[in-house]
């Protein structure tokens, strides 16, 4: 079949040739431990199951207002009220199902052929093809553990050119962790509002923070930026909601319109009962949330020093999220029974074979030189796969 133009543009996820040689090798009995998991690895609380369990037996099984409910609308306004210092109407927020459509309907709203989105990298795997699916250029902008994978004003401001509509920014960032304080943020307004350049702000690790660093979103740092930034976040990590398919946009009325729009032409209204629950998530008790945070700091802890003590990798140390991005890039070019490892996929390919644990080459984000590695999993676990990546470094030659 002659299939559609536009999906040559998007390439498949490179993880997924790991993620099926890691269930065949589980197939035939091999114990693997993943590193790979992109969502937490804790049940989501009780208090937000029941209450979608009580709407699925009021009977709220029906189609919802496509941006969905007043009374989630109402949550989300509260909640960016309280934790955000921000102040929006119902008419500037809508409810997509999780934060990659909200990101989708995004593009597709404000992006077409001509214009270049700046992405800087390590970036999230999904941005560049939400970026060429809406037709538009996606525009890299190499940052470096040196300047702790942050995009500086200086590198922002040199990419900007005629086309330029948008910046994405991710914060703190999958995959490497690195969060934005204060004065980077406020450099990053600046240019943008003296360019009048849109900023995607993509908050969904927003919680998921092991230091002093007080999550800020951009939005909060003024009228002008406000105007200008497209705030995104959504319920799939920090309440361990991942199923659940919950994510909102706060911005303009103009976009949020259009994105009402485009989701009324395709998904039409997230998942009626989980919207219930995602209300119950946002105003109960907050509690779990901060024993996962506990817990995922003491698992990131060990993983940073362990990964800092091995030969010849250096680990940055992450502000926040559950991944950690080492550099690995030492054994490009040493040999196992002959054959030489070249590249982040390699390497993963590598760790996969020989040590049994599964990673996620840095070549999916843009930095090739990287692997990602997820703590989401039990300390156990965490302890065994980096006895079995120390051995299988250690056999390189
Ligand atoms: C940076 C980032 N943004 C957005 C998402 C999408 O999350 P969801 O669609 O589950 O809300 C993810 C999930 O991996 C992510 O890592």
């Amino acid at each position: 079949m002659r299939l559609a133009e536009r999906v040559s543009r998007i390439k498949p996820s490179a993880t997924l040739e790991i993620v099926a040689k890691a269930a065949a090798m589980k197939s035939e009995g091999i114990d693997i431990i993943g590193f790979g998991a992109g969502e937490p690895d804790f049940d989501t609380p009780e208090n937000v199951k029941k209450a979608a369990i009580e709407a699925l037996k009021k009977g709220y099984t029906k189609y919802t207002p496509v941006s969905g409910i007043n009374s989630l609308k109402d949550a989300i306004i509260a909640k960016l009220q309280r934790e955000n210092g921000l102040t929006y109407n119902r008419d500037e927020i809508i409810v997509s199902c999780g934060a990659k459509h909200s990101l989708y309907n995004i593009a597709q709203a404000m992006f077409e052929e001509g214009m270049e989105v700046i992405i800087p990298s390590p970036y999230w795997v999904s941005y560049p093809e939400l970026i060429h699916l809406a037709g538009a250029t996606p525009v890299i902008v190499n940052t470096s553990e040196e300047e702790d994978f942050l995009l500086t004003s200086e590198k922002f401001e040199r990419a900007i050119t005629k086309r330029t509509k948008a910046l994405i920014l991710n914060y703190p960032s999958n995959p490497t962790g690195a969060t934005y304080d204060l004065e980077r943020l406020e450099e990053i307004a600046r240019i943008a509002v003296k360019h009048d350049i849109y900023i995607i702000s993509d908050e969904v690790y927003e919680k998921l923070i092991y230091t002093d660093l007080r999550h800020i979103s951009i939005a909060s740092l003024g009228e002008e930026i406000k105007e200008l930034t497209i705030l995104v976040n959504g319920l799939s990590k920090t309440y361990s909601m991942t199923g659940w398919r919950l994510g909102y946009t706060a911005g303009q009325k103009t976009l949020i319109t259009a994105m009402n729009n485009i989701q009324s032409q395709s998904t039409s209204n997230p998942t009626s009962f989980a919207q219930y629950g995602g209300i119950e998530a946002l105003n109960g008790k907050q509690d779990d949330v901060f024993k996962m945070v506990e817990e995922f700091k003491k698992r990131r802890d060990y993983i940073v020093r362990r990964l800092n003590m091995m030969r010849g990798i250096s680990c940055f140390n992450p502000s926040g999220t559950f991944y950690v991005f080492p550099k690995i890039s030492y054994y490009y070019g040493k040999n196992f029974k002959g054959h030489t490892i070249r590249n982040s996929m390699e390497m993963t390919e590598y760790l996969l074979k020989e040590g049994h644990v599964a990673v996620v080459p840095g070549a999916a984000f843009g930095a090739d030189n990287y692997l990602r590695l997820s703590f989401a999993t039990s300390m156990k676990n965490i302890e065994g796969g980096l006895n079995m990546i120390e051995d299988a470094l250690d056999r390189l030659k």
